[in-house]
């Protein structure tokens, strides 16, 4: 088990139909530690950095469409196993498929607008930390509550 950071995005489809709260309290009630976070708007350019293994894709034109259609509210999760951790609070891609109690299974529909990204291995999360953060944006702080959210032997 290690701490791990993890590059989680409200997709434009969350922060327009105002699930942001709510997709931020099912990481803060999981016991996972935002340690970043800001709203901003991707660009044609940013997405093929983030979604570069998908560019070369025929959905992506439709991704990078929908990607950069308005606001996201880009985070860094952190804690034990961060990763896998949020992959599983998130739900798998499809929303219609996604099981009820996940995000993706509770509050969507579609395969696209499937509300939030989270990276799929601690390499993706490095790398994708480092597309939307600078060092300097990054609190590096002890959350008071992590020593009833996880034991040290744990880490
Ligand atoms: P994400 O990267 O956004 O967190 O989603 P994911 O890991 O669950 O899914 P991934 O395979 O990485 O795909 C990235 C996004 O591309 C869209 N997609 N469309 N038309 C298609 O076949 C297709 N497949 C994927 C989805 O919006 C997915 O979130
Ligand atoms: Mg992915």
């Amino acid at each position: 088990m290690a701490v791990e950071r993890t590059l989680i995005l409200v997709k434009p489809d969350g922060v327009q139909r105002r699930l942001t709260g709510r997709v931020i309290s099912r990481i803060e009630d999981k016991g996972l530690q935002i340690v970043a976070m800001k709203m901003l708007r991707i660009t044609p350019e940013l997405s093929r950095k983030h979604y570069a293994e998908h560019v070369s894709k025929p959905f992506y034109p439709d991704l990078e469409a929908f990607i950069t259609s308005g606001p996201v509210v880009a985070m860094i999760v952190q804690g034990p196993e961060a990763v896998g951790v949020m992959r599983t609070l998130m739900g798998q891609t499809n929303g219609r498929t996604s099981t009820p109690g996940t995000i993706r299974g509770d509050f969507g529909v579609s395969r696209q607008m499937n509300l939030i990204h989270g990276s799929d291995s601690v390499e993706s999360a490095g790398r994708e930390i480092s597309v939307y953060f600078r060092d300097n944006e990054i609190c590096d702080y002890t959350s008071v509550l992590t020593g009833q959210c996880w034991a040290p032997e744990e880490a």
